[in-house]
C-alpha cells in the first residue's frame, strides 16, 4: 500500500552546515524549510540516505578547487549536505511525467558534479526527475540509498574502450569500497574473471561479491606476482602507471578513479586534479591509457536505469555495513574516514 499523499509545506529536520570545516565542528541537526519541488521535480519523503568520500569533501571543502566548481567559495551554497537517497515520491511538479506520489524511488540528489551538498540529510529532499529512478521490490531503501554516487562513477569510468568484455581479467584496486564493490559485481556480470584487491578484513566480502581472487594488499604487491590483466580499475588511486605495466596485458587498460584519501594522499588546493591532467596529457602516447581522454558522463537518466536493472535482476546486490541516525551524520563520516567499514554507510532520518 502506498502512503497517502499529502501537501507538505512547514519544517522539516535536516544536517545543517554553514561552513567548511570537520563534520564533528560545522554539521549539526536543526530545523529548515521543507525544499520548494520545481517544475521538474520531485519532493521525496526520505528514508534513507548514504555517505561516500565525496560528502567529506564538500563538508570540509577541501581540496579548495571543488570550492570553484559549483559548491560555494566561502561556504556551502546549499546547507545540507548528502547526494545519495532512497524514499518515497511525496509530490511532483507540473512538468513530471515519470513518477507519481507513492512510488518508491531512489537517485543521486545533484544534477550534473559531484561537489555540491545535495540535500539529502534531512527528511525531505527536491530532486530532479532525471536523477531519480524507481526502487526494485526486493532492495530496501537503505540498500537503494546505498548504490546512486558510486554506481554512477562506476558506469561513468566504464564506458568505450574501459566496457568490460566477456573473458577479460579485470583487476580492482580498492574492491571493498563503495565503488570497488559495484565494479566486482559489474565486472563478473560482464562474464570476467575479476580480482579484488584490498585490505585483510574486506577480502571475505570481495569474495562474497563474486570476485574469483582477492589479493591482501598489506601483505602482496599484485604487480610482482607475475599475472596479467586486461584492466586495472585502481579506486584506491595508489597505482603508478610504471608498476601497473608490470601486470598488463598488451592492450590492458588503466582506469583511475582519484581518491585523494581524505586529503591523506594528495594536495590541498587541487587534489587528485593533477594526476588527472597529467594522465590525460599523456594518453595519446600511452596505449594504457587509451580510456582516458574522450569519455562524456552518460545522462544520468540512463545510468539511474541501469543501476535499477541490476538491482532488479540480483546482478547488484549492495551490502550495508552500519546505520546512523540522521542525528549522527559526523559520527557515519568520523566511521567512514577510518576505513573500517566493510560495506556502505547508512543514515536514516
Ligand atoms: N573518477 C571519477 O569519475 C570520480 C568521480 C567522483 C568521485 N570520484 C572519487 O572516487 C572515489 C570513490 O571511492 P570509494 O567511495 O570507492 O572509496 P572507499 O569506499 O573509501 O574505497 C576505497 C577502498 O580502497 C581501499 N584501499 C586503501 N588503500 C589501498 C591500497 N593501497 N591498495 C588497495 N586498496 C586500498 C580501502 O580499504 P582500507 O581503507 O581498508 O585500506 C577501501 O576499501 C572517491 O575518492 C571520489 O572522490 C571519482
Amino acid at each position: 500500500m502506498f502512503p497517502t499523499p499529502q501537501v507538505v509545506s512547514g519544517k522539516m529536520k535536516a544536517i545543517i552546515q554553514t561552513k567548511y570545516g570537520s563534520p564533528a565542528e560545522v554539521l549539526r541537526l536543526g530545523e529548515i524549510d521543507i525544499p520548494a519541488t520545481g517544475d521538474d521535480e520531485v519532493l521525496v519523503r526520505v528514508r534513507a540516505a548514504s555517505v561516500h568520500a565525496d560528502v567529506w569533501h564538500v563538508v570540509t571543502g577541501r581540496p579548495y578547487v571543488l570550492r570553484l566548481m559549483g559548491g560555494g567559495f566561502s561556504k556551502p551554497q546549499n546547507p545540507v549536505p548528502g547526494t545519495d537517497v532512497a524514499g518515497y515520491v511525496e509530490s511532483v511538479g507540473k512538468n513530471v511525467t515519470t513518477f507519481r506520489p507513492g512510488d518508491e524511488v531512489f537517485g543521486e540528489t545533484i544534477k550534473l558534479m559531484q561537489w555540491i551538498n545535495g540535500g539529502a540529510f534531512a527528511e525531505y529532499v527536491s530532486i530532479s526527475e532525471s536523477a531519480l529512478a524507481l526502487k526494485p521490490q526486493g532492495i530496501s531503501f537503505e540498500q537503494a540509498a546505498s548504490v546512486p554516487t558510486s554506481g554512477l562513477i562506476a558506469l561513468m569510468n566504464l564506458q568505450g574502450q574501459r566496457k568490460i568484455q566477456p573473458g577479460q581479467k579485470v583487476l580492482i584496486n580498492g574492491a571493498g569500497g563503495g565503488v570497488g564493490s559495484i565494479v566486482v559485481q559489474l565486472a563478473k556480470a560482464a562474464g570476467a574473471s575479476v580480482t579484488g584487491v584490498d585490505s585483510t578484513r574486506k577480502l571475505e566480502m570481495i569474495r562474497a561479491l563474486g570476485a574469483d581472487q582477492v589479493i591482501d594488499y598489506t601483505k602482496q604487491d599484485f604487480t610482482r606476482l607475475g599475472e596479467r590483466y586486461d584492466l586495472i580499475f585502481d579506486v584506491a588511486s595508489n597505482l603508478s602507471l610504471s608498476a601497473c605495466k608490470r601486470a598488463f596485458t598488451p592492450k590492458g587498460i588503466y582506469v583511475l578513479i582519484g581518491h585523494d584519501h581524505y586529503g591523506a594522499a594528495s594536495g590541498r588546493i587541487f587534489g587528485s586534479i593533477p594526476r588527472f591532467i597529467k594522465l590525460m596529457m599523456i594518453s595519446p602516447f600511452v596505449d594504457h591509457l587509451s580510456g582516458e581522454m574522450n569519455f562524456a558522463p552518460p545522462a544520468k537518466k540512463d545510468s539511474m536505469a541501469v543501476l535499477r536493472e541490476l538491482l532488479a535482476t540480483g546482478k547488484l546486490t549492495p551490502v550495508i555495513d552500519k546505520t546512523f541516525p540522521l542525528s549522527e551524520v559526523p559520527q557515519a563520516l568520523s566511521y567512514l574516514q577510518s576505513g573500517q567499514a566493510c560495506g556502505k554507510i547508512v543514515i536514516t532520518p
